[in-house]
């Protein structure tokens, strides 16, 4: 009898369950938006569609992975989970279809948090606000057990017109109960502390390297020396400053932060600093301006003296990473300090301060192989 050979089973392939992209938008600081895309590139694992920009200090992003990994970006000021809803007017958003959607993508992201810590709701909206915009408010108040809040609630909507090609109306929720540029180590604030976003960038800037002694001058809290911190490690770190009070203030972040490194403080001047010559691989500052100056000097004076101490404390091919205000005292400074300093890179950004706008730059400098100050 012919033994017939059994064909294989073909087994049955499942098609791969492919995660769906949603979409986010990310509100940066104007002008380190390259900074904030590159990190997203970096950082987030799974299907990520950048779109082109259209806005200053926005991102627009779909993505399929989680959105837990949105919430570590160090360089984004808050990200927000977007709805686009098509209808011509916000009244749509209060049908019965669109704000059960607006209610449970809500509902998911106070459910990664433990109970009790939103109970604030704040919505922004583009045009005055209007009956239509105090419906929606009280219903979501109603509906998500919120008390209404002028400012800064815990839970932030942000409510815009969608594009023209995309008539209808976006609803952006943040993702996280405060904005990520207000950090958990920050226990203790200075005025004219610098935004936590900016200074990760300041500090990125410095090509981090865990071989390198790293200095930051005029520290007021070390908003920048904590970024770097948690960058990764450093041989060692200290920030300076000339104010006892913002020694203390930097002692009670440092411990907060818990960076696990033990970064010195010390209170001197900037332009007279108690280290020996090529001292440091990396040095950092935010430059003080008007009142913040605790000297005499104008920048036009003050700004040549610390890039000449700092080109005295610096290796040969340090980098020095500052913000400054004044462009052109720096630009004086580094044209008259050439042997030692040349500007590697600019870049100009935009911090809302007081009722306007400041417009500082990070400069990048690198230190030349001229040895010794004084040569
Ligand atoms: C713009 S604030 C720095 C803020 C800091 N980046 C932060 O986030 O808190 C400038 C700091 O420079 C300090 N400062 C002013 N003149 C100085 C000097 N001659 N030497 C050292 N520090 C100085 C001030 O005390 C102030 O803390």
């Amino acid at each position: 009898m012919a033994i017939r050979s059994k064909k294989p089973r073909r087994k049955s392939v499942q098609p791969r369950a492919v995660a769906p992209l949603n979409r986010y938008d990310i509100e940066t600081v104007f002008g380190i938006e390259s900074y904030v895309e590159t990190e997203i590139r970096q950082q987030l694992r799974g299907r990520l569609v950048l779109h082109k920009r259209t806005k200053p200090g926005r991102i627009r992003i779909d993505y399929a992975g989680d959105a837990g990994g949105l919430t570590d970006l160090r360089s984004a000021v808050a990200v927000y989970g977007t709805l686009s809803v098509p209808t011509r007017r916000p009244t749509g958003l209060l049908g019965h279809g669109n704000f059960t959607t607006l209610v449970s993508k809500a509902r998911d992201v106070m459910k990664r948090y433990p109970a009790g810590t939103f109970t604030t709701l704040s919505i922004s909206a583009s045009g005055k606000e209007t009956k239509v915009i105090r419906r929606i408010i009280d219903s979501l108040c109603d509906e998500l057990g919120l008390a209404y809040e002028g400012g800064q609630g815990d839970l932030a909507i942000a409510l815009t017109r969608s594009s023209q090609d995309e008539p209808g109306w976006d609803v952006s929720i943040r993702l996280t109960p405060r904005p990520l540029s207000t950090r958990p180590w920050r226990v203790c604030n200075m005025p004219g502390a610098i935004n936590a976003t900016v200074a990760h960038v300041v500090a990125q800037l410095t090509n981090p390297a865990p071989h390198q002694h790293f200095l930051n001058l005029a520290c007021g809290s070390s908003t920048i020396m904590i970024e770097r911190l948690r960058i990764g490690l450093v041989r060692s770190a200290v920030g300076v400053d000339i104010d006892p009070a913002a020694i203390d203030c930097s002692a009670q972040n440092l411990t907060a932060g818990n960076l696990g490194i033990d970064a010195r403080l010390v209170c001197a001047d900037a332009v007279d600093l108690p280290f020996p010559n090529a001292s440091f691989d990396a040095i950092v500052a935010d430059l003080p301006f008007g009142m913040l100056v605790a000297r005499n000097d104008d920048n036009a004076v003050f700004y040549p003296k610390v890039l000449m101490e700092a080109a005295r404390v610096a290796k040969s091919q340090a980098i020095f990473s500052l913000i400054a205000v004044d462009h052109r005292s720096i630009q004086q400074a580094t044209d008259s300090l050439g042997k030692y300093w040349r500007i590697k890179q600019t870049v100009p950004f935009k911090l809302s301060f007081k009722r306007g706008y400041i417009s500082p730059s990070i400069f990048v400098l690198e230190r030349s192989n001229v040895e010794v100050v004084g040569d």
